[in-house]
C-alpha cells in the first residue's frame, strides 16, 4: 500500500519535471539569502539615477520571455543578439542595469542564481517600486545558450491587429485576456514616434484605430513628432501619470487617448467588442482588480518555459555572454 503511494508520487513528479522546471519562491533561500534584497536595492539605485527605467526593465523581461522562453536570451551579444532585433534596437533599455545587479549578486553568492531570475526579480521590483502591486516571485529559471534575432523580430507589433497580437499570446501559452492585463504595462514609460507617428497624419477612415486619437493628443503629438522629423523623439504611454504604476492606462482609452495603435485597439476596434472592450473598461473603473489580474498574467509571464529545450541551460556568469 505504502510502496504503490510512493510509486504514484514518484510517477508524478517525473511528469511535472519533464513538463518544466518547477519554479519555487524559496528555492535560494539558502544558497542566496539576500538576493531579494540586493535586487531592490540595486533597481531602486537605477530609479534614482533613471525614473524610465522602471518601465524599460519590466519591457526587458517581456521582450525575453516572448522568445525561446525566461531564459534571460535577449541579454546575449554577438552576431545572432536579440538587441538587434526591430523591436529591441535603439529602443531596449536597462541592460547595464542588469549587468550592475548580476555582479552585486556573483560577489554575494557566486555562480548560483540565473540572470533569468534576476531579470523576473527587476521587473516585479520595477512595478512595485512605481506604486503597483506586490507578488512573490517563483524562481530559478536557467539561462539558455542560444539568442534568436528572428524570433526578437516576431515580437507583437504596435502595427498589427488584435487577433494578430493574440495570436502571438496563445503561441507562448497566454490568452486575449493576459494581452489585456499586460498591455496595462504602458501605465509607464515611453514610445518612440516611430512607433505610433503614422497614426498622427494619415487617416484611413472612420473605425479604424486612427480615427479614435482625442484631438487635444492628436494635436499635440503632432508637435512632438513632426511630420518627416527624426522618428527618435519620445513620448509618454500615459501622459497622465508618466511614472506611475496605475490604472490610468485603461481609463485612457475610453478617452481616445491610448498612444501606440495596439492600445487603442483594445478598445476601440470592431474585434475589441466581443473580446478586450469589457476587460479594459472593467480595468479602468477598478485599479484594484487590474492589480489583481496583472499580478496573475505576470507570473504565468514569467513561468513561460523554452517550448524545444525545456529548462536545460545554465546560470550564465556574465549575462552577455554563455559560459566558457
Ligand atoms: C501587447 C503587445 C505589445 C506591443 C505591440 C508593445 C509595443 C511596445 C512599443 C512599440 C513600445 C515603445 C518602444 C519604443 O518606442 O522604444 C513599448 C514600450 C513599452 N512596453 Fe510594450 N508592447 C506590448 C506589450 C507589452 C507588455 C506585455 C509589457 C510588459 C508586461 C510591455 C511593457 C512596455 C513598457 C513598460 C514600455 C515602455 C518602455 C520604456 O519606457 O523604456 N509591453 N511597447
Ligand atoms: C528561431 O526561432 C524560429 C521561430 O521563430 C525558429 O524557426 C528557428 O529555428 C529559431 N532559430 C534558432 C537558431 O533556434
Ligand atoms: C535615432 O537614434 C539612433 C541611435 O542613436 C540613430 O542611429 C538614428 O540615426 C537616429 N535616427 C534619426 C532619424 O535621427
Ligand atoms: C487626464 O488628465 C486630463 C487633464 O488633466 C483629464 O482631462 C483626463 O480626464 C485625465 N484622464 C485620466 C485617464 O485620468
Ligand atoms: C459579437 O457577438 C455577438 C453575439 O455573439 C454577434 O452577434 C456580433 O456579431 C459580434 N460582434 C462582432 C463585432 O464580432
Ligand atoms: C537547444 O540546446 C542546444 C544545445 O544544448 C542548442 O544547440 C540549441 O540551439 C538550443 N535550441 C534552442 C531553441 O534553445
Amino acid at each position: 500500500m505504502r510502496g504503490h503511494v510512493l510509486l504514484t508520487v514518484f510517477t508524478l513528479c517525473m511528469l511535472c519535471s519533464g513538463a518544466k522546471a518547477q519554479l519555487n519562491p524559496n528555492i535560494y533561500a539558502k544558497s542566496c539569502p539576500y538576493l531579494v534584497l540586493i535586487v531592490r536595492r540595486q533597481v531602486m539605485n537605477a530609479l534614482k539615477a533613471d525614473t524610465r527605467m522602471a518601465a524599460s526593465l519590466i519591457r526587458l523581461h517581456f521582450h525575453d520571455c516572448f522568445v525561446n522562453g525566461c531564459d534571460a536570451s535577449v541579454l546575449l551579444d554577438g552576431d545572432d543578439s536579440e538587441k538587434l532585433a526591430i523591436p529591441n534596437l535603439n529602443s531596449a533599455r536597462g541592460f547595464e542595469v542588469i549587468d550592475t545587479i548580476k555582479a552585486d549578486v556573483e560577489y554575494a553568492c557566486p555562480g548560483v542564481v540565473s540572470c533569468a531570475d534576476i531579470l523576473t526579480l527587476a521587473a516585479r521590483d520595477s512595478v512595485v517600486l512605481s506604486g503597483g502591486p506586490q507578488w512573490r516571485v517563483a524562481l530559478g529559471r536557467t539561462d539558455g545558450l542560444v539568442a534568436n534575432q528572428s524570433s526578437a523580430n516576431n515580437l507583437p507589433s504596435p502595427f498589427e491587429p488584435l487577433d494578430a497580437i493574440t495570436a502571438k499570446f496563445v503561441a507562448v501559452g497566454l490568452n486575449v485576456a493576459d494581452v489585456v492585463a499586460l498591455s496595462g504595462a504602458h501605465t509607464f514609460g515611453q514610445a518612440k514616434c516611430d512607433v505610433f507617428s503614422n497614426r498622427l497624419f494619415n487617416f484611413d477612415g472612420a473605425g479604424s484605430p486612427d480615427a479614435t486619437l482625442e484631438t487635444t493628443l492628436l494635436s499635440d503629438l503632432r508637435t512632438v513628432c513632426p511630420a518627416g522629423g527624426s522618428g527618435n523623439q519620445t513620448a509618454p504611454l500615459d501622459r497622465n501619470s508618466t511614472y506611475a504604476f496605475d490604472n490610468n492606462y485603461f481609463k485612457n482609452l475610453l478617452e481616445g487617448k491610448g498612444l501606440l495603435s495596439s492600445d487603442q485597439i483594445l478598445f476601440s476596434s470592431d474585434l475589441a467588442v466581443n473580446t478586450t472592450k469589457r476587460l479594459v473598461e472593467a480595468y479602468s473603473r477598478s485599479q484594484y482588480l487590474f492589480f489583481r489580474d496583472f499580478t496573475r498574467s505576470m507570473i504565468k509571464m514569467g513561468g513561460i518555459t523554452n517550448l524545444v529545450n525545456g529548462s536545460s541551460g545554465e546560470v550564465r556568469k556574465n549575462c552577455r555572454v554563455i559560459n566558457n
